[in-house]
């Protein structure tokens, strides 16, 4: 557990993280204006570092195409914020994977606005372990069995799924945050990126969503080196192992889960989630 550093409970990987960078986000002054994208790991994080940048500035390809993601739309938690935020212009569009009562003092105080996007959990778990084997900053998932004990446990970095997703649920930031799957935006990404852009207050033609959506299609992705984490040296992402931009499908849980598998599974997450008043839009069955 050395390659992690403990926040608030939290496993971070020391690769990207750092007291400094933690310090740095929670001193970090928000805008009126900006967008931050919160994403529990492997539920669509790097998918709206390609969108936000186009809805906000009406589908301008420039910063997609010259920027790696991590620069374009930084984590608001990772080391790389600091090295780039003089150079970022409003309206700012961010990430995170910060727990809402981690965000910082001046997020609550601000008109910032929130796209939250969640995925099944089966799929998370099992985009998780693939990542878990290619990522060099992050511990070795043993057995896909065993992987799945860990990320129930909430010992796998950003801890428990349900955890984020509560603490997010219970933001009650009324208009300032909308939530979206990840299934949705597979399923019509057109209309994802129109019910985004209408929440961010962006009138766009339908030529230009359509345009957005072909650039955010998983298949230019993949070829785009700004945003494939193809610049990223093997000792830390290593593509023979597994790829960053893998399936990107929904369902391929169904590949991975035995029956018993999947009952612990349900078990878990229902156990945890059995007095909240929300419901999940998808069935864990
Ligand atoms: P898979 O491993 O299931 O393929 P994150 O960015 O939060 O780490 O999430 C990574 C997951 O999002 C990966 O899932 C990746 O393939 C998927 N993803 C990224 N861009 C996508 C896109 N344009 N369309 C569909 N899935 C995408």
């Amino acid at each position: 557990m050395t390659m992690y550093l403990l926040y608030h409970g939290l496993l971070l990987p020391k690769e990207t993280h750092s007291l400094e960078s933690l310090k740095f986000a929670q001193e970090f002054t928000f805008k009126d204006d900006d967008v931050v994208a919160v994403v529990y790991p492997k539920s669509g994080t790097v998918w709206m570092q390609e969108v936000l940048p186009l809805l906000l500035n009406g589908g301008d390809l420039t910063p997609i195409q010259t920027i790696p993601n991590w620069d374009r739309v930084p984590w608001l938690e990772e080391k790389r914020l600091e090295a780039v935020v003089d150079k970022m212009a409003s309206p700012r569009a961010m990430v995170s994977h910060l727990p809402y009562h981690l965000m910082p003092p001046s997020f609550h105080t601000s008109k910032a606005k929130v796209i939250y996007v969640m995925r099944n959990p089966k799929d998370v778990l099992v985009s998780s372990f693939y990542f878990h084997q290619m990522a060099g900053f992050l511990s070795d998932p043993g057995t896909f069995d065993e992987f799945m004990n860990t990320f129930l446990e909430g010992r796998v970095f950003f801890g428990k799924w349900t955890d984020h997703l509560k603490s997010w649920k219970h933001s009650e930031l009324g208009d300032r945050i909308m939530f979206i799957t990840y299934e949705e935006m597979v399923q019509d990404l057109p209309a994802a990126l129109k019910r985004m852009s209408d929440f961010l207050g962006r009138d766009l033609s339908e030529e230009t969503i359509q345009k957005i959506s072909h650039h955010c299609s998983f298949k230019t992705m993949k070829s785009n080196s700004m945003s494939n984490f193809s610049l990223v040296p093997k000792v830390y992402l290593d593509s023979d192992k597994s790829q960053f931009l893998r399936k990107g499908v929904v369902g391929d849980w169904k590949n991975h889960f035995s029956s018993e598998q999947l009952a612990r599974f349900r078990s878990v997450i229902h156990k945890e989630l059995q007095d909240e008043s929300f419901t999940l839009p998808w069935s864990l069955d």
